[in-house]
């Protein structure tokens, strides 16, 4: 493969290579890469699952994912042929030690001393402790960076999980050589938040409770659960989704500014705000946290089915599919300041979006009513850019004002589709660059913090659990929850816009 001069030579072993993730996702990006020229020279990945495929049926599989899902797609046989060549597969059970030792002997003397050996963990959680537990009687392993493990989520499901497995981890790996995937933090948009924030002067003085009303933090997905309904099971939205991604959002809008964009400097400033989060207690729950489930409705034009209905999940399961908390941070800057967040499938749209509201002028001489406080919206996805909602005056003989939005979408702005957040986060692995990875403290200060809700939530069999219509913006609770402290879900920037400008199109 053409190479990457900066990054050293790479194996990848991808345990549960026949699964899905690598399919959709790892593969597609790493073929990504290689079509940019960034992998290193040489480079090879080596499939580990169960299945028995041998190397051409595994790289016919691969093919189908990278034809779908890769940015590049196949053009030419020849870069197909080149990328495969470098791929080869091992039909691998877990439990069997004689399998690691060949594979640990193979990349300690098949390869150079200073070589990066990855092993990535794209299996079920409940794989994870076997695999890490056998990669262990290799004693070479422990503080010794060219190995590095890659861990997918979902890391633990409550903190005692979450500890346990860290320390399964620690007996082998050491901090340094451990990647904990969150992908949110390899998206272009998440990322950029930290240079808006901290490459232009003009946000710090005002990012704090003095401007900002209240933040709010929506990820909505019009996907359901689709065939995953024995994963999502075990999860639910505060599980897959708010212990991760979206408090993940909240620290990297409510951390400090760092001093350096070390990854430990980093990493620290988030896990600050973590720290800072108002413990809620069991009595909060209710007031603090809304869960629900979706019924059959309509998304997007076409008829969907229930939580219920689908595959795989239990006729009387009360796994969450949407999920809506208010958190405190207890610190200077946020003192007082509302973070709402909220989540689910099968809404309506899809939107990711970080909304700043601030607060209202103290005091305005014109005739409105009412002007809209700006909103500053960070939006990840689908659009990617950023919208500041300010007013002005309307032209016409009369003072009138109205809402006026400043956009830049990173289509315009740099013509270059971004790269998937796996291709991001594997280049860094490759580099040993952790920045974008959960330390283990993030991991568990993260369950921490939602603790009380999760045993509540659990505990809870007998009141009735809210429901929303697939299609529609959560239940009737969430919006409780918002508007009985005065204020309300802000639509996704992008549909506000829409819904202003065809309101404007109908005047003309
Ligand atoms: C995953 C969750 O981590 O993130 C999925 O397990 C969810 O349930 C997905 O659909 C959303 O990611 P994205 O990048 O599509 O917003």
């Amino acid at each position: 493969m053409v190479g990457d001069l900066s990054i050293k030579p790479t194996v990848i072993c991808i345990f549960g290579a026949s699964g899905d993730l690598a399919q959709r996702k790892i593969i597609p990006a790493i073929y990504d890469l290689f079509m940019n020229d960034l992998l290193p020279d040489p480079f090879c990945i080596i499939g580990l699952a169960r299945t028995s495929l041998g190397d051409d049926g595994f790289r016919q599989q691969l093919r189908s994912g990278v034809e779908k899902f890769s940015r590049s797609g196949i053009h030419k046989e020849e870069d197909w042929d080149k990328f495969a060549s470098a791929v080869t597969y091992s039909k691998l059970d877990y439990q069997d030690s004689t399998i690691y030792k060949s594979l640990l002997e193979q990349l300690d003397q098949g390869w150079q001393k200073s070589a990066t050996k990855i092993f990535y963990l794209a299996t079920p959680p409940t794989l994870f402790e076997p695999i890490v537990k056998q990669l262990g009687q290799s004693r070479i392993l422990h503080g010794n960076d060219q190995y590095r493990i890659v861990i997918e989520k979902p890391f633990g499901r409550d903190l005692e999980s979450a500890q346990e497995l860290n320390k399964i981890l620690a007996d082998v790996f050491d901090e340094s050589q451990t990647y904990r995937i969150d992908h949110y933090l390899g998206k272009e948009t998440v990322q950029n938040i930290l240079a808006f924030r901290f490459a232009n002067a003009m946000w710090e003085p005002i990012w704090n409770r003095s401007y900002i009303n209240h933040v709010q933090i929506t990820v909505a997905e019009q996907v359901g659960v689709g065939r995953r309904g024995g994963y999502y099971e075990n999860a639910g939205a505060l599980r897959d989704m708010i212990q991760n991604h979206l408090l993940q959002l909240m620290c990297l809008v409510a951390m400090e500014p760092p001093t350096s964009f070390n990854a430990e400097e980093i990493r620290n400033k988030k896990v600050d705000v973590l720290h800072a989060i108002r413990p809620i207690t069991t009595e909060d729950v209710a007031k603090v946290a809304v869960r629900a489930q979706y019924v059959s409705g309509v998304v997007d034009g076409k008829h969907v089915p229930g939580y219920l209905e689908e595959e795989n999940v239990a006729a009387d399961s009360r796994t969450e599919t949407f999920a809506a908390i208010k958190f405190y941070i207890d610190n200077w800057r946020w003192q007082g300041v509302p973070f709402y967040l909220r989540t689910g499938k099968c809404m309506g749209a899809r939107a990711s979006e970080i909304s700043l509201q601030f607060r209202p002028v103290p005091h305005h001489p014109f005739s409105e009513k009412v002007i809209q406080p700006n909103r500053l919206a960070i939006q990840i996805a689908p659009e990617e850019g950023i919208m500041l909602r300010t007013q002005a005056k309307e032209p016409g003989p009369v003072m009138k004002i109205k809402p006026v939005e400043m956009h830049y979408s990173y289509n315009e702005v740099f013509q270059v589709s971004s790269p998937e957040a796996y291709e991001t986060l594997l280049l860094d692995i490759m580099r040993g660059d952790p920045g974008l990875f959960m330390r283990s403290d993030q991991v568990e200060m993260a369950w921490t913090v939602l603790g009380s809700i999760l045993e509540t939530w659990q505990n809870d069999r007998e009141n009735p659990l809210p429901s929303y219509v697939a299609g529609e913006w959560g239940p009737q609770e969430a919006e409780n929850l918002i508007t009985a402290d005065g204020r309300e879900w802000l639509k996704p920037a992008c549909l506000e816009c829409e819904i202003r400008k065809e309101g404007s199109d109908g005047n003309d």
